[in-house]
């Protein structure tokens, strides 16, 4: 293979790490800008390269030591070489260059992202597939782009609460007679080990997802007394498919309650297996705090789309006659509803539903939240604000390039007030930002 010498210039959407030769992109794995390297083509197109590291020749700046014994093995973190405040420039750096590239939008009131005082022990939901070899089960993230598991016994961004059971739990099932799924033959039980808990009440909800059911009261119960103070409760997920995607249609409770409890501004939520919760509560209470700062009061209607269990529109039901909530998780819009009645908020309303059909049926609001996911706005969505013009749109977007695609049409109608990023998930290449905007 030809070896070539280059210079990583910039990290891209996507998290790609970029160099040029002969006028092409290089897309060199595991680089950081600032490295010389010697790099050798993996692959060569017709209007770009991929490249590997052989040697480096002169390390960037940015780079540190990884914290975790597993990285970069483990798929779960792809920048733990990176030095966190420069993961925090190159974020910046992602942002401003969708915004130029695809939104057409050079003049940006762009502020520096806001990062973790501690980047680590934040995330407060693990999903861990397994697998069986000849002497042992498994347990942990796939390797980067491959279905092979990197077997862990704790993770350094996971919530603390969540180590004891992990370690635990691979000792129930040395003893238990439960069989491990196998995606190739579709044989065998136990799919995936999925934690979800909150740091604020100190709770944690562990998901068993299966082939068929399987998880009988006296396993549960061996799990339970990994930390009673704690595991509130067991549930099982039933996906009998041939399928990538986790979770399947029914989840049944085993033992306890089937949902954890979280705390965010003196807001209490519900959040059951199925639910979206944000997995960063550290920081999205940040932007939460920001938005509240920024908003008005007094205001007749606000609509929440792509609202969850109601994080958002409970957090500032105070500065509104009427909020409405859409979302089209059955699940999600149950915990809202009783998210909703826990918080005395009854000026809160929900509407189960895609946001594409459901907002064109509602009248215009004052003031417009948007957090819609990775694939950003609906063309529905885009015609409904054309049309109706809400005087103010707060957009959270957790992917540059769609929000970037979506506000290059937007800011024909409106003028962006704030551009604020959040480092929601430190050591990936993810960043979650928050637009602010008012109606021309
Ligand atoms: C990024 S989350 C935001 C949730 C909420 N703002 C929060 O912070 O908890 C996106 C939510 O939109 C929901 N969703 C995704 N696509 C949707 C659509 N087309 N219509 C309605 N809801 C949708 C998901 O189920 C999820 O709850």
């Amino acid at each position: 293979m030809k070896k070539i010498l280059l210079k990583v210039e910039k990290m891209i959407p996507g998290g790609d790490a970029i160099s040029y030769f002969n006028g092409k992109a290089v897309f060199v794995d595991g680089g950081v800008p600032g490295d010389r390297i010697e790099a050798e083509i993996v692959k060569e197109k017709k209007d770009y390269i991929t490249a590997r590291i052989i040697k480096l020749i002169e390390p960037s700046e940015a780079r540190t030591n990884p914290l975790c014994p597993y990285f970069p093995e483990c798929g779960g973190c792809q920048w733990q070489m990176v030095d966190y405040q420069w993961q925090l420039k190159f974020k910046k750096d992602i942002i401003l260059d969708a915004f130029r590239r695809i939104g057409k939008i050079q003049e940006l009131p762009i502020e520096n992202v806001i990062g973790m005082e501690h980047p680590w022990n934040f995330r407060n939901k693990v999903q861990y597939p397994l697998k069986r070899t000849r002497s042992r089960v498994l347990i942990g993230y796939y390797r980067e782009g491959t279905h092979h598991i990197v077997d862990i016994d704790t993770c350094a961004v996971q919530l603390k609460q969540f180590d004891p059971v992990l370690k635990g739990f691979k000792k129930i099932l040395k003893e238990e007679p439960l069989t491990i799924y196998n995606e190739q033959k579709h044989y065998g039980k136990l799919r995936h080990f999925v934690l979800r808990g909150s740091e604020n009440t100190g709770e944690t909800l562990v998901i068993l997802v299966v082939k068929e059911t399987a998880i009988v009261k006296t396993f549960a119960e061996k799990i339970l007394a990994l930390d009673p103070e704690r595991i509130i409760g067991v549930v099982e997920n039933i996906n009998p498919r041939r399928t990538n995607v986790i979770y399947g249609p029914q989840t049944r409770k085993v033992i306890g309650r089937p949902y954890y409890m979280e705390k965010v501004l003196g807001k209490s939520f519900r959040v059951s297996a199925l639910s979206f919760f944000q997995i960063n509560v550290a920081q999205v209470t940040k932007l939460l705090e920001l938005i509240k700062s920024k908003i008005g009061d007094g205001y007749r209607l606000i609509i929440d789309a792509y609202a969850g269990v109601g994080l958002f529109a409970l957090n500032v039901a105070d500065r509104a006659k009427v909020v409405i909530g859409v979302e089209e998780s059955t699940s999600s819009v149950k915990d809202a509803r009783e998210n909703i009645s826990i918080n005395n908020q009854f000026n809160v309303d929900y509407f189960e539903g895609r946001v594409e059909n459901v907002l064109p049926t509602l009248e215009r609001p004052d003031l417009l939240l948007l957090d819609p996911p990775r694939k950003g706005l609906e063309k529905e969505v885009i015609d409904f604000i054309v049309d109706k013009r809400p005087h103010e749109i707060v957009y959270v977007s957790c992917n540059p390039v769609t929000l970037a695609r979506d506000l290059k049409i937007l800011v024909e109608y409106y003028d962006i007030e704030l551009v604020q990023p959040f480092d929601f998930f430190p050591h990936t290449h993810h960043v979650e930002t928050l637009v602010i905007m008012r109606k021309k």
